[in-house]
């Protein structure tokens, strides 16, 4: 078996897998990329008073209602002080990537003592027998990048508190990976999706550049073909759109992104990232009218997930060292919001007519958990010295999207 760098999933972990430094130079381009974001969207905003874009955006009093039978606001809410421990740790959970595994690369476990609060209700922790029970039977696929294998990584931990998943199918990238628990008959599958949609990284003389050419209007097959006999998929989208990308539609050249070229639109990201979001969701719609699938499905999106590098970009001495969650007035990525506002905006649309989807709307509370990242606290073969402010440490703030996911199953009953 490839034992070959589980324990470097970053972004383009298919790249830093391979012993090859051009691979650590794509996934450092991305880093850099969520840096610029930073400056170049974030950062006008925090001129702007900021309870305003948090509290009061039209879009996010829309979240009330999203998901069916939706009773309280599960995503708007604060992180409360609580001390009771983790759900695993290092020991209990057999997939704990080097990655993630931020206590053995000696991060205080303080910043585990928070609990998210919903404003009008609470939100309870994710109780594995009750999610087996309701999944058994059942595939659940996962669509993104190495944010939602992130996703995939914590509800493998907190599930095998019950019951210990086999990996039963694991391409040599390892961009593919089918995990089964027997007991329950359920799997989960995650596909390492950059875009969603087609997408060609460019090479000069047969050696990768970095910058792809998108078909904002295509599906990717990769994933699309893989749809049937799934009652549940969770797509995600984001991170590699932060970089230098050229889009096409309807196979025409129509711009690109952070490029500044004299002959060529520039788009601005939020635009591409929801033009992609509503392909993909979209075509989800089509299967499902079309009785493509064999079973009735549950779409999911799960929102943005912000990274948090402060005082530089990643070369640059960019770091994440809080010990807390922020206060509102440290708040650095304000702008996040209106990533995610474009992504629910998309789900709003496709919602109307046959097929489920909800909304797995994690942005706001994952905005002031700068705390939660590896940081320094990861094993850093391919990437020596530098911060991960991207990923989420496991246990930590990233389990909550499994707490919230579960809830939102829950309102779609008849699954
Ligand atoms: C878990 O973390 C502890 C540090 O608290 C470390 O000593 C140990 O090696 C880790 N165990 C595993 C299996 O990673
Ligand atoms: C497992 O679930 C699938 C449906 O997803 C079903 O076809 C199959 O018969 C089940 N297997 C067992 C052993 O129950
Ligand atoms: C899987 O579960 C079935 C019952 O659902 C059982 O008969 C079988 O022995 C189990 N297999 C393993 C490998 O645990
Ligand atoms: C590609 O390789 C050819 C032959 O080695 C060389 O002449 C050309 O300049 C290279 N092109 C680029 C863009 O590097
Ligand atoms: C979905 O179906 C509509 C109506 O037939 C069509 O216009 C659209 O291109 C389809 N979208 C995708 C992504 O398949
Ligand atoms: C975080 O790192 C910066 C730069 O190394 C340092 O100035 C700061 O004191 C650190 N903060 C904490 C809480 O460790």
């Amino acid at each position: 078996m490839n034992s070959a760098k589980h324990d470097t999933t970053g972004p383009g972990h298919t790249y830093i897998s391979n012993p090859n430094r051009s691979g650590v130079f794509l996934w450092i381009l991305l880093i850099s990329s969520s840096f610029t974001l930073f400056f170049i969207f974030i950062f006008p905003f925090l001129a702007k008073p900021k309870q305003v874009m948090i509290s009061e955006s039209p879009l996010l009093k829309q979240s009330k209602d999203i998901n069916s039978h939706a009773t309280c606001d599960l995503f708007t809410g604060k992180w409360v002080r609580e001390i009771r421990g983790p759900s695993y740790d290092n020991r209990t959970c057999p997939t704990m990537l080097e990655s993630r595994n931020c206590e053995k690369y000696g991060k205080d476990q303080d910043f585990l003592n928070w609990r998210w609060k919903p404003h009008g209700c609470d939100l309870p922790r994710f109780d594995a027998g009750e999610f087996l029970r309701m999944v058994k039977g059942k595939t659940m696929f996962f669509v993104g990048d190495s944010l939602a294998r992130n996703h995939v990584e914590s509800l493998l931990c907190l599930l095998s508190q019950v019951e210990k998943p086999v990996n039963v199918y694991k391409d040599k990238e390892d961009t593919s990976n089918i995990w089964y628990f027997n007991s329950s008959n359920f799997t989960i599958k995650s596909n390492f999706i950059k875009f969603l949609v087609q997408a060609t990284e460019r090479t000069i003389n047969g050696t990768k550049t970095g910058v792809f050419d998108i078909h904002m209007d295509k599906v990717d097959t990769e994933w699309a073909n893989k749809l049937h006999k799934t009652h549940y998929i969770v797509i995600s989208t984001s991170h590699w759109f932060f970089r230098k990308n050229y889009f096409y539609e309807n196979g025409k050249l129509i711009g690109c992104t952070f490029c500044s070229e004299t002959n060529l639109k520039e788009i601005n990201f939020i635009t591409v990232i929801k033009k992609a979001t509503r392909t993909a969701l979209e075509f989800i719609k089509n299967s499902t009218e079309e009785h493509h699938f064999e079973f009735k499905t549950l779409t999911l999106l799960r929102t943005y997930s912000p990274a948090h590098f402060e005082g530089g970009a990643w070369n640059d001495g960019g770091y994440c060292n809080r010990t807390r969650p922020l206060k509102a007035e440290e708040m650095m990525g304000v702008g996040d919001m209106e990533l995610r506002n474009g992504q629910v905006e998309e789900l709003e649309k496709v919602k109307k007519g046959e097929g489920e989807f909800g909304v797995v709307d994690v942005t706001e509370s994952m905005m002031v958990r700068a705390d939660g990242h590896p940081g320094k606290h990861w094993n850093d073969e391919w990437m020596k010295g530098f911060k991960d402010c991207v990923h989420w440490c496991l246990p930590g703030a990233v389990d909550v999207w499994n707490d919230m996911m579960l809830q939102v199953m829950k309102r779609f009953s008849s699954y």
